[in-house]
């Protein structure tokens, strides 16, 4: 795991522990979204080794629009049903892609892309609010652990956004 994060931690499972509570204490007393969202990006994408990209899209005017992220500049607009993003939204459910290239419609913003995560995020009463897009340049870089770490952590910021 990546130094320098101030993390401590002997397993992923504790990792993820310590990045939720970061995360919590980042956004907790804050009431702006753009503020909690690009905190949080900046947070998982620092913290979470091997990545090059994590952000946010929004749903808004039934289409998902780029939030705050980062990484490579990234396609602003993505229709629901499309690509990893737009899958997952629909489905309201997460995706774990280990081989971008073998999901159909997969939308390359960054080339460098070879496997990735996409958690909905949703309101209390199951509404859709958008979603979590995490981007490893590892094929199959993302294992069950590290999905619940980061569905937990969206959970969270869908709480504040
Ligand atoms: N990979 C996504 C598109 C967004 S970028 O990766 C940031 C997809 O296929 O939904």
């Amino acid at each position: 795991m990546r130094a320098g994060t101030g993390l401590s931690y002997a397993t992923k499972a504790e990792f993820y522990q310590e990045l939720a509570a970061q995360c919590h204490a980042l956004i907790d007393n804050e009431s702006d979204p753009v503020a909690n969202m690009a905190n949080c990006a900046a947070l998982v994408f620092n913290a979470v080794p091997r990545l090059n990209w994590a952000g946010f899209y929004l749903l808004k005017g039934g289409e998902l629009v780029l939030g705050p992220f980062q990484g490579q500049p990234a396609c602003v607009r993505i229709a629901l049903g499309r690509g990893v993003c737009g899958t997952a939204a629909e489905s309201h459910s997460t995706l774990r892609v280990a081989d971008v290239t073998k999901f159909p419609g997969h939308i390359a913003c960054d080339s460098v892309s070879r496997s990735e995560i996409v958690v909905p995020l949703l309101t209390g009463d199951s509404q859709l609010i958008g979603v979590l897009d995490v981007d490893s340049p590892e094929l199959d870089r993302f294992d069950a652990e590290d999905e619940i770490g980061l569905s937990v952590l969206a959970k969270i910021i869908a709480t504040k956004i």
